[in-house]
């Protein structure tokens, strides 16, 4: 089959290097891909955002199947495109992708189907959003309908926190996205990533995993996309996994699937682990990112079958066998990201850091330049590794990353801490 991935992150790198080792895979394409993906699949300069070359490189190229990794081609609608053009494609529809692209509609599907998640209230201008916060008191989360690029979630300390992100989402500085608003409750616990694929109607679920949020080490510092990632994430018991099947995903399911909009694809709850048992804080319609890196590489089975059986509806009995081995990632970013961060600083090294035992490093912001790998990003690298424990994967992906000479970049010298500590 050919195919074609579109994205350009580690998470896109890490699908092409599971995507390339099946037997079912001919031609590999990724639009437009990076310096990493390039050593698995041909990558393509084509904007995602423009559906029609999509699918018209699709015809030209006979893409038999089509892998849209983020988010906002999803919500665009990019698989309805593809589908009418009858070009198959693993994703959700618009209409199904609304559960990441509109949190007022993930948080009403919740309380219409009693999914345990924060309790809220959603709001179209700032008076009624305030004296809703006044009320709920501090801590209490806001958050900006839309996709907003991350920076749509406020943790508010104090009510003046609160007051002050309600303006700035009502005062136009995520633009569309804050033209709702949900205001929340503050939860706590653990938090944990939990993947399932679903088909419309039947789910398998994939290893969870945990992700650190938080630029610095300690969980400290502002808000990212990710700075590392393992799997499997012991906070996710048997029993939760359960509970968070039987309570958030199936019932969602079966929701999208009576407003006539199944979901298909993969889905991602973003769970709190409480004293109550798991509540959803978000869906995403896509792999977490850095968390599918670590998914690809505890991946037994070849992904692709699984990929499709999910778009044409034939989940069901469909099983996945995954290594038991442990797999962590830490992100190196350039200096200054989530901030401001300069592109096109060298890294050096990146051959000798591969060769430590059980290491795969995904290129998540690179380029090459007369044979040279630069910076192109905020999250440039994940340096990954496989090993018997957390605390072996991570003693692996840090001696790689020591191997890496690239004096601009960062990272965080402590994920998977929380899970080397609960083993000690
Ligand atoms: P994002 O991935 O940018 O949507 O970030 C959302 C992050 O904000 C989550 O990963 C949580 O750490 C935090 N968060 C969101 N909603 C809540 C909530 N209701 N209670 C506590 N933390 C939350
Ligand atoms: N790692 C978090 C996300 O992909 O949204």
């Amino acid at each position: 089959m050919n195919i074609l991935i579109l994205g350009a992150g580690g998470r896109e790198h890490a699908l092409a290097w599971k995507l390339a080792a099946s037997p079912l895979t001919d031609r590999l394409y990724c639009a437009p891909g990076n310096a990493g993906v390039a050593q698995e699949a041909e990558c393509v300069a084509i904007d995602n955002g423009d559906h029609q070359a999509v699918v018209a490189f699709c015809k030209a190229r006979a893409i038999d199947f089509v892998v849209v990794g983020p988010e906002i081609p999803l919500v665009a609608g990019l698989v309805d495109d593809l589908e009418a053009a009858g070009i198959r494609a693993f994703g959700p529809s618009r209409a199904a992708a609304r559960l990441e692209g509109s949190k007022r509609f993930a948080k009403d599907l919740c309380r219409a189907n009693n999914i345990p998640t924060a309790a809220y209230e959603s709001f179209t201008a700032a008076a009624p959003a305030k004296a809703y916060a006044r009320r709920a008191g501090a801590p209490i989360v806001v958050k900006a309908n839309g996709l907003a690029a991350g920076k749509g979630v406020v943790v508010a300390k104090t009510p003046a926190e609160a007051e002050a992100a309600i303006d700035m989402m009502f005062g136009g500085a995520l633009g569309e996205a804050g033209t709702a608003v949900v205001v929340e409750e503050f939860l706590t616990g653990e938090e944990a990533s939990f993947f399932v694929l679903c088909d419309g109607d039947s789910v398998v679920p994939l290893a969870a995993a945990q992700d650190h949020k938080r630029a610095f080490d300690g969980d400290d510092g502002p808000n990212t996309g990710g700075m590392g990632a393992y799997s499997p994430a012991p906070v996710i018991t048997p029993e939760i996994e359960r509970r968070a099947l039987d309570e958030i995903v199936l019932p969602t399911v079966r929701a999208m699937k009576a407003m006539g909009t199944p979901y298909r694809g993969v889905l991602y709850a973003g769970l709190m682990i409480t004293g109550e048992g798991p509540k959803l804080v978000e869906y995403n319609v896509r792999f977490g990112d850095p968390e599918c890196q670590v998914l690809m590489l505890r991946l037994m089975s070849d992904l692709l079958p699984a990929l499709i059986a999910a778009r044409d509806g034939v989940l069901k009995n469909f099983a996945l066998r995954w290594y038991s081995q442990a797999a962590l990632t830490v992100v190196m970013a350039a200096k200054g990201y989530p901030g401001n961060y300069v592109k096109g600083s060298e890294i050096v090294g990146l051959a000798e850091a591969a060769k430590v035992e059980g290491v795969e490093i995904f290129h998540a912001g690179t380029r090459r330049e007369n044979g040279r790998i630069l910076a192109n990003g905020g999250r440039v690298l994940n340096v990954c590794a496989l090993g018997n424990t957390v605390r072996e994967a991570q003693a692996r992906a840090y001696e790689a990353v020591d191997k890496i000479k690239w004096p601009e970049g960062f990272c965080r010298r402590d994920i998977g801490f929380r899970a080397v500590e609960r083993r000690k």
